[in-house]
């Protein structure tokens, strides 16, 4: 295993770092999670901590020492949809990487995916919402997260970043979303080639160094860690609100997420198979490591100022704290330093549950489901038109840090 993880560091360019890297392994909790819990049951059981995406990262670090981020960035802006040819004149093995990266994993199943959307259809709009504030917000509480996010390009403008982030938010709640005119295909390979980017670009930058545990970001664990973040928060914040949930949905729900996982780089040994497994996983990965950190802080504090330049109205920011404090919990909110409002906190507190209760109640009405299915796209497209200011959402591989 020393030899595997020695081999990777070195790949995806962390020389310098191998020896601190392999003795903060050893001195970090061991990794216990098994393969056998995994989507596909089996695998090395190598800890994730030291793994990372061994096809992207040489790939995109060449494409970056060779100058040519720019124009593949150009010629990849055009390719959009799941079925889409890529475009003439990207480099061989870049060309190479995507159309292997773009194929489905061989235990996807359309079936699920439907029934994961019935989920999105009927209760989007408590999704929406735990994507933002739940995901969003804890996600600053992740300490490397937050200092990756902070320290490379996007974490300049955090807009734009979120904007790009909300893109596959957005894709993922399609109908359409893995189906050859979808484009979340598209959406995961791009992500998994910025991702690959962020590693070779980050240890060059000295001030994510200052403040760093790692010599590489982004390991399989860290991906792990943001997923369990999205998912599994979601799915336990909707069982903390006792919203019922046929099994099928939830089921399909998972399997959209476990694709996702997979389009994105983490080996299939690491997926979680049942919900149980992923409760297991995310106890083991994400819970232990929230911690507060200067990036983190600020990047709360500019999650929450968005939000509320979102309707402009002055009372939406304290609003939007009442709402983070009931869905997070007040430790990783005192953690965050988002404030407390004892008129707001108490008024979420009392009439929250009583807005679940009624749109649950109203659900089985005949038009329900469509009337609130629209209200969430509608939700969703503003979010999108506001992020993007108007202009089309493009993921782009960066090519600097944060300049400072
Ligand atoms: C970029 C999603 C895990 C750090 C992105 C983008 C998406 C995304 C859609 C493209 C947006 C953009 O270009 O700004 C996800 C998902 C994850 C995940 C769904 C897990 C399920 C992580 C983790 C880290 C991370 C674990 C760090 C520890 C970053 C950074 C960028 C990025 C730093 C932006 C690079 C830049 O702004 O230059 N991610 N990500 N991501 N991600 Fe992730």
């Amino acid at each position: 295993m020393e030899e595997l993880n020695r081999r990777n560091l070195l790949r995806a360019g962390g020389a310098a770092g191998t020896v601190g890297a392999l003795s903060l392994a050893t001195a970090a909790n061991a990794w216990s999670w098994s393969p056998t819990g995994s989507v596909v049951g089996s695998g090395t059981g190598a800890d994730p901590r030291w793994v990372w995406d061994d096809e992207a990262d040489p790939v995109v670090a060449g494409l970056i020492s060779r100058g040519e981020t720019a124009k593949v960035n150009a010629l990849l802006a055009t390719w959009k949809k799941n079925n889409q040819p890529l475009p003439d004149g990207l480099p061989k093995d870049l060309h190479d990487f995507i159309e292997k990266a773009r194929q489905l994993p061989s235990w996807y199943d359309q079936a699920k995916i439907d029934d994961g959307f019935k989920l999105t259809h009927d209760r989007g709009q408590y999704i929406i919402l735990l994507y933002i504030l739940a995901s969003g917000m804890i996600s600053t509480a992740i300490p490397r997260e937050a200092r990756s996010v902070y320290w490379s390009k996007g974490g300049a403008d955090l807009k734009d970043r979120i904007a790009k982030t909300t893109k596959l938010g957005y894709w993922i709640q399609q109908p359409n979303n893995y189906k050859p005119d979808g484009e979340m295909i598209v959406t995961t390979v791009k992500t998994r080639l910025v991702h690959a980017a962020v590693r070779h670009l980050l240890p060059q930058s000295p001030m994510w160094k200052a403040g760093a545990s790692e010599q590489i970001p982004i390991s399989q664990a860290d991906i792990l860690v943001t997923w369990h973040s999205l998912p599994t928060n979601v799915m336990q914040k909707l069982a903390a609100w006792k919203i019922k949930i046929p099994a099928s949905q939830s089921a399909g729900f998972l399997h959209t997420w476990q694709v996702t996982a997979h389009m994105l780089g983490v080996k299939d040994e690491y997926i979680p198979a049942t919900w149980d497994q992923a409760n297991a996983q995310s106890k083991q990965v994400l819970d232990p490591i929230l911690a507060a950190t200067p990036e983190g802080i600020k990047l709360a504090d500019e999650l929450v100022r968005l939000g509320a330049e979102l309707d402009g109205s002055i009372i939406t920011r304290p609003f939007l704290n009442a709402m983070t404090r009931y869905t997070l919990g007040d430790k990783i909110c005192d953690m965050m330093k988002i404030p407390r409002d004892f008129v707001w906190d108490s008024f979420v507190k009392a009439a929250f549950p009583a807005y679940l209760a009624f749109r649950e109640a109203a659900l089985p009405l005949p038009l329900a489901p469509q009337g609130y299915y629209l209200f969430d796209t509608l939700t969703r497209e503003a979010i999108n038109l506001f992020l993007g200011e108007g202009k089309p959402i493009i993921i782009d591989i960066p090519d600097i840090n944060r300049p400072s």
